[in-house]
């Protein structure tokens, strides 16, 4: 009943180079320590991305728009190893600043990770990755915090998304 953690935010992650780029949709994000900067992705050894990450030992996480959904679903019930996934989708690829895994153009942000540690829990392989580089649109994190109504995506079940909204907002005295 892992569904009992959601309602979830959902990334994109990227694997590969930029000859053979790979996109899969990732709810299972996770900062892991802020100095250094460590974030874990859950995969399945079943997904191509896993063999991906694995060979080439770097990713990038892309943190979509609400606008990128489809994408988004596409890249989360397509695999690479049957389709070549930067063919049927409309996101577009760009260089990353320090690994050879390319960025999502116009994602909120794209953090870019080299891989230093990955291992199994029960189905999942947990990939740790020390960000490196990151690039993001400073509409969505003025002064490097969230804007609420940047158009962030959220997963609730299978094929139910919506955009974040915050409804009520709760401010703490220091
Ligand atoms: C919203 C959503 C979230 C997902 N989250 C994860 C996840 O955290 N870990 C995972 O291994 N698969 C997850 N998946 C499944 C993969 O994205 C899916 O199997 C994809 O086709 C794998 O692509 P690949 O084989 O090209 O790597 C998710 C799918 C969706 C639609």
């Amino acid at each position: 009943m892992y569904r009992l953690l959601y309602p979830m935010r959902t990334f994109l992650i990227v694997s590969g180079t930029e000859e053979h780029t790979n996109v899969m949709t990732a709810d299972w994000v996770t900062i892991l320590s802020a100095r250094p900067f460590f974030v874990g992705v859950a995969i399945s050894p079943k997904r191509y991305t896993w063999k991906l990450i694995r060979d080439h030992r770097e990713f990038v996480v892309a943190v979509p728009r609400d606008s990128q959904v489809k994408d988004v679903w596409i890249a989360g019930t397509k695999s690479g190893k049957d389709v070549k996934k930067t063919e049927i989708l409309s996101l577009k690829f760009i260089p990353s600043k320090k690994v050879k895994t390319p960025s999502i153009e116009n994602a909120l942000a794209n953090l870019e990770c080299k891989l230093i540690d990955m291992r199994d829990y029960g189905d999942h392989t947990l990939f740790v990755g020390e960000v490196i580089a990151y690039a993001y649109d400073e509409s969505a994190f003025p002064n490097g915090i969230p804007n609420l109504n940047a158009g962030f995506l959220m997963h609730n079940a299978w094929n139910e998304f919506f955009r974040l909204a915050a409804e009520k907002k709760y401010m703490m005295e220091e």
